[in-house]
Parts: C-alpha cells; structure tokens; sequence
C-alpha cells in the first residue's frame, strides 16, 4: 500500500485543517495509507511518535478548527545536511515516498530542494548501512506537493492562497469595530495589518472597507508621501468625513527603502501644526491569522487536498515539483518554483488590480 505523508510548515493560516482533513480521506479513498508528521519539518527530521498514521475519522470536525492542529515549526536542523539525512531516515523507516507540504513559499522551497537531494541521501543511508541496497529500492525518488497555506497571499500564479480570505475577513470586520469609536469621537486610526513582504491583505482591506490611504510594501511611498496623504485626509474631512482610516503593512516602505511606521503616521495626523487629529494606532496582530476558516478557504483547502493526492500518486521523477493553485476559478496544478521565481519578479498585491482606481472609489475622492 502507497503511503502519503502530510505536513504543515511556516506561519499557520485557516484552512490548513481542512487540507489535512481533505488529504487523509483522499488518500484512503485512493486506497493508500495517509501518516502526518506533527510539528512540521522539526517532526520529519526528529521522526518517532511525531509521524502517525491517520484514520478516516481522525480528522473528524477538522474543516471549522482554526489553526494548524498538527503543529508546525521553525526547523534550524533541517536547513543543515545532518537533518535532511535524518528527515529521509524517518520517512523510509515508516514506508513513506510521497510528501504533501502546505505552506508558505519558503517552506515549499525548502521541499523542492529536498526532493532534489534525495538521490544522494539515499545513497549516503546506503553508504552508511542504514539500509541495504534492496532496502532502498523502492525509494529511489521522493515525491512532493505542494500546497500554498498563508494569510499574506503572497505566491504568484495563483489567485488566492489557503488563509488569505479568512484574514482579509477578520481585518474587515475589526476596521468596522474600530470605525464606529472612531466616527464617535471623529478621531484617525492608524490600523496596522500583517504582510511583511506583500502587502495584499492591506491593500484589499483598504479597498473593501473604503479606507482614507493605504500603505504597502509593494508601492513604496514618494517623498511627498506626507503631502499625499495629509491632502487626500484633509480633502476627506471638508466632505464631512467624521472617520480617518489608513491601513499600513508590517512592511511599509518609503521609495529609499526606509521602514514607514505606524507611529510615524499617527505623528504626522496628529500634528497640531498640520491636520491635528485625535489619532490611535491599533495593531490587528495575531487575531489576523488565528480562528477559523471562511467558507472560501474551507472550499479552497478540500478541493486543492483532493487535487494533492492525485497529483502525488500521478508525479513521475521526470515531473518538476508542483503546487496546487487556483485560476480563474479551476483548481491547477503549477511547477512550484517557476511560481516561486515568479513572485520574485512581481507585485502580487497589485499584479491584477487597479491600486491607484480601486483607491480612488473612496467617499468623495472622484465626485468633484
Ligand atoms: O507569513 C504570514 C505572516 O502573517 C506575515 O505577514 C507576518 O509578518 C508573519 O507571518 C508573522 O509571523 P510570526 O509572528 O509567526 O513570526
């Protein structure tokens, strides 16, 4: 019998149950054995009680947990040889040649260059008589899938990534929390949002919610920014706006590379020489990424679970490394580094949408 392992690795993100919920029961649907390994690559290198096998009702009720319930974790020993060795070690010693990874891109890539030493891992165990030769047969070639879990909806060539949509939700509903205090007291709040390297989910919220300026790491700021920002405000409050809204990812940046913070906003709106306004920072953090999933990602993580195990148990060792994405609505399956190089290359958060229009919509921004 066929066994597949599935994994969680990097920053948790909703949805990531409902994946290894949907692979487990498609694996034994498939007729093979499904094992996760607890506590991400930390458990495929350490081995032992951290690989399981699963069963159909394991992961009962799993669709509306948030978080990740098989762990994950920032794994220093396998970016070491001696760890990788140790991770094929314990895969081999239960059985298993096909690996199901969600995560982030690094955790992805970090698989990719996995599967791509395998061959000399294997020989090495052989080298070392772990295994005989025979032993080792079956194991010539490691099979990979990807699976893109992140709230930062951060990896090209696919429209959304499992999280992101549950994170976006969140933000939208604290912004609207924090937009009734806010016009209460017709005061500024600065609310800053994760995307350390993306800024999708700031830029999204601040479309979905109609705020006043938003700051991404993508569309680093002029050096009018101040200007900018404090005109487009001010232009906001003549129309009768009682609420100043401005979204700022963990990643900010200025067109120097300079980090634009939150108190650096607040400063500026508060400014009794400038706009003098009763100003607040509010920092969404963790809330963002934890509780569970909306019904998108929920759908997202079943069926791109269900496309994994086939595209595992269809991979060839000629077969670049691929990972499931989402286009156009139809579930696909990508070469995962070409989407990796890719989302070096471009702008995720602003390579299909209209940024400046999109903004623009705000309140009053276009009526005169
Ligand atoms: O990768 C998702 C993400 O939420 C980033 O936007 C954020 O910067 C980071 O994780 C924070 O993660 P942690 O607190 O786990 O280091």
């Amino acid at each position: 019998k066929k066994k597949i392992a599935i994994m969680t690795s990097g920053g948790d993100s909703p949805g990531m149950n409902g994946v290894v919920r949907a692979c487990v029961r498609m694996a034994i649907h498939m007729g093979c054995d499904p094992y996760v390994i607890y506590e991400g690559y930390e458990g495929l290198v350490r081995g032992g009680d951290l690989i399981r096998k699963m069963e159909w009702h394991d992961v009962r009720g799993w669709l509306s947990e948030g978080g990740t319930l098989i762990g994950t974790a920032r794994c220093m020993a396998f970016f070491e040889r001696a760890g990788r060795l140790a991770a094929a070690k314990n895969l081999i010693s239960q059985g298993i040649d096909a690996l199901i990874i969600c995560g982030g891109d690094g955790s992805l890539t970090g698989a990719d260059r996995f599967r791509a030493e395998w061959p000399s891992l294997i020989q090495e165990l052989e080298a070392n008589g772990e295994y005989t030769a025979q032993q080792l047969a079956p194991y010539r070639h490691l099979n990979i899938v990807g699976l893109v879990g992140s709230i930062d909806n951060d990896l090209s060539g696919t429209d959304a990534t499992i999280g992101c949509y549950s994170a976006l939700s969140r933000i939208c509903y604290a912004v609207d929390l924090i937009e009734a205090t806010a016009s209460s007291h017709s005061r500024a709040f600065v609310i800053e949002v994760m995307g350390r390297h993306c800024g999708w989910l700031a830029l999204m919220a601040g479309v979905a919610t109609g705020a006043d300026f938003t700051f991404i790491p993508e569309k680093p700021r002029e050096d009018n920014w101040r200007e900018e920002m404090c005109s487009i405000v001010e232009h906001h409050r003549k129309q009768g706006k009682r609420k100043t809204i401005v979204i700022i990812a963990e990643g900010a940046l200025d067109r120097h590379g300079n980090k634009i913070t939150p108190e650096m906003v607040k400063d500026l709106l508060a400014d009794k020489k400038g706009l003098g306004l009763d100003t607040r920072i509010t920092t969404l953090g963790h809330v963002q990424r934890g509780g569970t999933a909306v019904a998108y990602d929920r759908m997202l993580a079943t069926l791109q679970g269900v496309e994994a195990v086939k595209a595992v148990l269809e991979a060839t060792p000629e077969t670049p490394t691929c990972v499931i994405a989402i286009n156009e609505n139809k579930i696909v399956r990508k070469p995962l580094m070409q989407a990796v190089q890719d989302t070096k290359k471009v702008a995720k958060a602003i390579e299909s949408q209209d940024f400046d229009l999109a903004m623009g919509l705000r309140d009053t921004e276009f009526s005169e």
